[in-house]
């Protein structure tokens, strides 16, 4: 394995950070890794906001269901997918353009999270842990008039970073699924029930529990994310970002 590889399987999230703030020199490296990756038409379809007011934090921390370590940690960047700035680009531009729609959204959300992974990879080459936060797509409302967003621009994904404590640092990784049940040759085939059970209780036997109900607890993991107040605000909220980009029409995504 070369030293990138390493490196990405090494990474795991960081939820625990050191007293400890992250040097100029790395969070600039950091930032400027994201602008680095791949991006459609190279537009960069995003805008970075850098969350350093700690009131802020500490709001955000409350509306993204109620995580206190996004307010503990040293670094906090939102990725805001925008097409706001190209709207207003081309607007200046003369275009008479047409608003924004579903597949724009859709890429600019691309562009965000790809350029928010090398700033994942970045700080982790760094020493540095992070932790994605997709719960940003909840409380539209609140977090448009806290981040003064425009219409076209929706927060994709906060990351937020930091030194992790030695206790983070030695936790082990979670095992992922086994390879042959996500990888597919050519066509999507949907997995049989006997599958999905062999494919969940790999995992849980990877973890050290070996009587795992696979009924009971994928019944208990349903009721934890799935039908979850904050993952029903997640889609009502993003749902009133979408209305955002059809301001004259009731066409829906
Ligand atoms: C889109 C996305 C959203 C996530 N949101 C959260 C979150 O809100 N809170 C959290 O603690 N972890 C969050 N995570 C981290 C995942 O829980 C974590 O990546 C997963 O459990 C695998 O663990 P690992 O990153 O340590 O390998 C998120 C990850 C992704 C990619």
């Amino acid at each position: 394995m070369n030293l990138i590889q390493r490196s990405l399987w090494d990474r795991k999230s960081v939820r625990a950070f050191q007293e400890r703030l992250i040097d100029a020199q790395d969070k600039r490296a950091i930032l400027l890794s994201a602008l680095q990756a791949p991006s459609a038409g190279n537009q960069l379809l995003y805008t970075i906001l850098d969350i350093t007011d700690e009131a802020l934090k500490a709001r955000l921390a409350d509306l993204c269901d109620h995580q206190p370590f996004i307010a503990r940690a040293p670094m906090v960047l939102i990725f805001v997918a925008d097409c706001q700035r190209w709207q207003d680009a081309y607007e200046i531009a003369g275009c008479d353009p047409r608003p924004p729609m579903a597949g724009d959204l859709m890429l600019a959300v691309v562009d965000a999270a790809v350029a928010a992974q090398n700033t994942v990879v970045c700080a982790h080459s760094l020493g540095i842990g992070s932790c994605y936060i997709g719960d940003i797509l909840e409380n539209c409302e609140q977090v448009r008039e806290l981040l003064d967003l425009p219409l076209y621009a929706m927060p994709a994904v906060m990351v937020v970073y930091g030194h992790p404590t030695d206790q983070q640092r030695l936790r082990e990784k979670p095992p992922r699924f086994d390879p042959r049940f996500i990888v597919q040759e050519n066509a999507y085939r949907r997995l049989s029930p006997e599958e999905h059970r062999e494919m969940y209780l790999e995992r849980e036997r990877a973890m050290g529990r070996e009587h795992t109900d696979y009924d009971a607890s994928v019944q208990a993991f349903y009721r934890r994310k799935y039908e979850a107040a904050f993952s029903r605000e997640m889609s009502r909220s993003v749902q009133a970002y979408l209305e955002g980009f059809y301001p004259d029409d009731d066409g829906r995504f």
